[in-house]
């Protein structure tokens, strides 16, 4: 079973944005695989710091692409990548301390998958409406 699948994910008119998004949707559902095939610790712990690392990656481009492109939103997204961030420390540290599979899975179920479509949906979104529309929809900044 996969969290997403690669066609519930929402797109949004700026391509850059979308690859990366796919990118994350592939190292989330390798995650997902193995949380439910119940794999080694050591498996989930390597899995889950390169999660960690793609969403930082994730996160930081469309900063950058925001600060680049003045986006007048700016620090409202930010706020909310800066917050997830939080979130996810907060959910790292709960898995290194009490080592529970079933939580991780349900904070991905629960809480991670419906956050990540409807923040693509609304501030990825616009975002990347602004940023095509600064670009004329072609190049990279
Ligand atoms: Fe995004
Ligand atoms: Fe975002």
């Amino acid at each position: 079973m996969v969290l997403i699948d690669e066609r519930e994910l929402p797109r949004v008119p700026y391509q850059g944005m979308n690859m990366v998004h796919e990118r994350e949707l592939k190292i989330l559902n390798r995650l997902y695989a193995a949380l439910e095939e119940g794999q080694e610790e050591s498996v989930i712990d390597e899995l889950l710091d390169e999660f960690l690392r793609d969403v930082e990656e994730h996160f930081s481009y469309e900063e950058d692409l925001m600060r680049k492109s003045h986006f007048f939103a700016y620090e409202c997204h930010h706020g909310e990548h800066n917050r997830v961030r939080e979130e996810l420390r907060a959910v790292k540290e709960r898995w290194q301390k009490n080592r529970d599979i079933k939580e991780l899975k349900d904070y991905f179920e629960k809480v991670f998958k419906p956050w990540i479509s409807e923040h693509i949906l609304t501030m990825d979104t616009v975002t990347a409406q602004w940023i095509a529309r600064i670009m004329g929809g072609i190049g990279v900044l």
